[in-house]
């Protein structure tokens, strides 16, 4: 090794060019991340384990390189400057080949038949009574979900029947994979017969999977011109009417910038008098959960509660519903009502904080919300995923 490295040549400077394509890939890599949908919520929320690794992956290969410039020795400079160019080249090689392969991924992924989604600009116009089911959290790709259960509840969809499903997010686990098997389950299960609304959830968006959501989901215009956050409505004419927020928070505040801020101030202001407002997000307000290994605390959010909740609660909002925890409940908190519908499959971690807001929660159920329009207001059915029924609130329009 000794004679080899004595006999060979490398330039210093090639050394340190080669060393330094793994730092500018590790820095591309972390800001491409950081910049994508939900990617500041991953740098808050997200695992923090492969932080060191990557930092290290990035400065070694530059810092042998540098090392050999020192007048240490000719071997042991060239043994410095071969390890930090070897490294350099592999780590910029390695993330390049991964990013290319996720571009070919994107591009190439055709959608299989799917569902029918719901006309956002149309909405639901209806004669009388009307019935939702408002469901989340899926995650059908992942081998911890419970398949059977996503699909008795998109049959019990079908069966009871009502005019619309809403899935608010985390179809699957990892973003850019299992969007195929999503939809075929997806179209197993409700057929043609009843038209779905899909959220974009934090685990939809992670690696640039909202690029596969769009695929797999193409939305028609919506109300604001933006795919993530808008407005559709249920008009009925012998029932209560509703327009429905839907909102773009994927792990918390992050994605909530000043453009759909004004939008949400504005749309609320001009929902029609008589309608009821129900707010519709991926991520969570009030609701039970947990403290993770951080000490972070996956329970009452404080910023949403902090940031948005004020705005809902100003602009008349009744009820808000969200996903992102995996159980059922129902709570009030400063005069809104939240319903936490995040048992669509997925697998529930054991809640050890109750919300002081929490009026009701089922842990151990799957399930879903049946939301009917009555002419007295909004009834809110949790049932699980066979029917049966949970708990049973009735939600008058605000005067
Ligand atoms: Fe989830």
């Amino acid at each position: 090794m000794q004679e080899l490295l004595t006999s060979t040549r490398l330039d210093p400077y090639l050394a340190l060019f080669l060393g330094s394509l793994s730092l500018v890939a590790v820095v591309w890599s972390i800001l491409w991340l950081y910049f994508l949908p939900g990617g500041r919520g991953l740098w808050s929320w997200g695992p923090r384990g492969w932080r060191i690794p990557m930092v290290l992956a990035g400065i070694l290969p530059v810092a042998l390189a540098v090392l050999g410039f020192l007048p240490i020795g000719q071997t042991v400079q060239r043994g410095l400057s071969f390890a930090g160019a070897g490294l350099g080249l592999f780590g910029g090689l390695s993330l390049g080949f991964s990013a290319w392969r996720r571009r070919q991924s994107f591009k190439n992924f055709v959608p299989p038949l799917g569902p029918r989604l719901l006309n956002l600009q149309k909405g639901l116009r209806v004669q009388g009574e009307w019935r939702l089911m408002l469901t989340s959290d899926p995650h059908f790709d992942s081998p911890t979900s419970d398949t059977g259960t996503s699909l008795a509840l998109l049959r019990r969809a079908t069966k009871i029947p009502v005019q619309a499903l809403v899935i608010l997010g985390d179809f699957v686990e990892r973003g850019i994979a299992g969007w195929g098997l999503t939809l075929k389950i997806l179209r197993e299960g409700l057929g043609t017969q009843v038209p779905l609304v899909p959220i974009l959830g934090n685990h939809d968006a992670l690696f640039g999977g909202h690029k596969l959501f769009l695929k797999a989901f193409p939305q028609q215009q919506t109300s604001s011109g933006s795919p993530w956050y808008y407005t559709w409505d249920v008009v009925s004419a012998e029932a209560v009417s509703v327009r429905f927020f839907v909102l773009h928070l994927l792990w918390g505040t992050e994605t909530f910038d000043q453009a759909q801020h004004q939008w949400l101030e504005r749309s609320l202001a001009e929902t029609p008098p008589g309608w009821m407002k129900v707010a519709l997000s991926h991520c969570f307000f009030a609701s039970s959960g947990w403290t993770d290994g951080q000490r972070r605390p996956w329970f009452d959010h404080p910023e949403t509660l902090a940031e948005v909740a004020p705005l809902l609660e100003a602009g008349g909002v009744s009820l808000v519903v969200s996903g992102h925890q995996h159980h059922l409940e129902y709570l009030s908190y400063r005069g809104l009502r939240y319903a936490v519908v995040g048992a669509g499959g997925a697998v529930a971690r054991p809640v050890t904080h109750e919300s002081p807001a929490s009026l009701w929660r089922a842990t151990r159920n799957k399930g879903s919300l049946v939301l009917v329009g009555t002419p007295q207001g909004l009834e809110l059915i949790f049932e699980d995923e066979w029917g049966k029924e949970l708990h049973r609130v009735q939600l008058s329009p605000k005067t």
